[in-house]
């Protein structure tokens, strides 16, 4: 479901997006201090990456066609038990920059995520990358450490230097802890506030002595 506000509206990301797609990320990547990657991939490889029921656009109300910002997560690793945590990227068109379309699209990601049963959200930034570190602490993440002299740049205004990448992240809610809170609520509005716990209660009472 197409989610508005304020002169842009999000949706699902598709195959077709991919040429504006791509030339937002190249835009983004030209700043030199977006990434570590200089060019954007093709689409078959950018989405063999991602979770692609995680990734977005915010498309201008006034062109629909015109897509402004796209935001994408990927998992962190190939481990199953690892398969909570992933890792956002959000890149605006200059034209779309300022109007509160990286926070929007960012929300929508931890909302989403949050719903899916992922536990934490990982984001690597450059120091230098102001608004994205402004971005990200806004939408509750916090910064968990500096991993120092990661690479050497190949291009850009850092090109040939050692750079560091601060690491973010943001912790949801567990999904025991979210199921739990789902039953609450469902008790409550049936008028039996203290059935989850009554319930929990019985299942311990069933591992005694197993
Ligand atoms: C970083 C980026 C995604 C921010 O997008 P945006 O849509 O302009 O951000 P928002 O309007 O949602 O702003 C979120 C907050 O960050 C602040 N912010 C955004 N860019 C900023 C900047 N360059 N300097 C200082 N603050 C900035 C905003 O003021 C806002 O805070 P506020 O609500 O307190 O005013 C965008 O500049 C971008 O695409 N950059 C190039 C690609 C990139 O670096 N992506 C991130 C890779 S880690």
């Amino acid at each position: 479901m197409a989610e508005k506000k304020r002169g842009f509206t999000i949706r699902m990301m598709r195959e077709e997006d991919y040429p504006q797609i791509q030339e937002i990320y190249e835009i983004g990547l030209d700043t030199g201090h977006a990434s570590w990657e200089h060019s954007a991939p093709e689409w078959e490889d950018f989405i063999a990456l991602k979770h692609v029921d995680l990734c977005y656009v915010a498309v201008d109300d006034e062109n629909p066609d015109k897509i402004l910002a796209w935001a994408s997560a990927a998992p962190v690793s190939k481990r199953a038990i690892f398969d909570g945590v992933i890792e956002d990227s959000i890149y605006v068109h200059p034209d779309g920059q300022g109007m509160g379309l990286a926070g929007t699209l960012l929300g929508k990601l931890i909302d989403d995520a949050t719903e899916q049963g992922r536990w934490s959200i990982h984001s690597w930034v450059f120091p230098e990358n102001v608004g994205s570190l402004k971005l990200h602490r806004k939408l509750g993440f916090r910064e968990v450490g500096i991993y120092h002299h990661m690479a050497k740049m190949t291009y850009g205004p850092m090109a040939g230097q050692w750079r560091d990448v601060i690491i973010l992240e943001k912790l949801l809610e567990k999904p025991e802890e979210r199921a739990l809170k789902r039953a609450q609520e469902e008790a409550e509005a049936a008028g039996e506030p203290n059935r989850p716990i009554l319930d929990k209660l019985d299942r311990a009472d069933g591992q005694v002595g197993a």
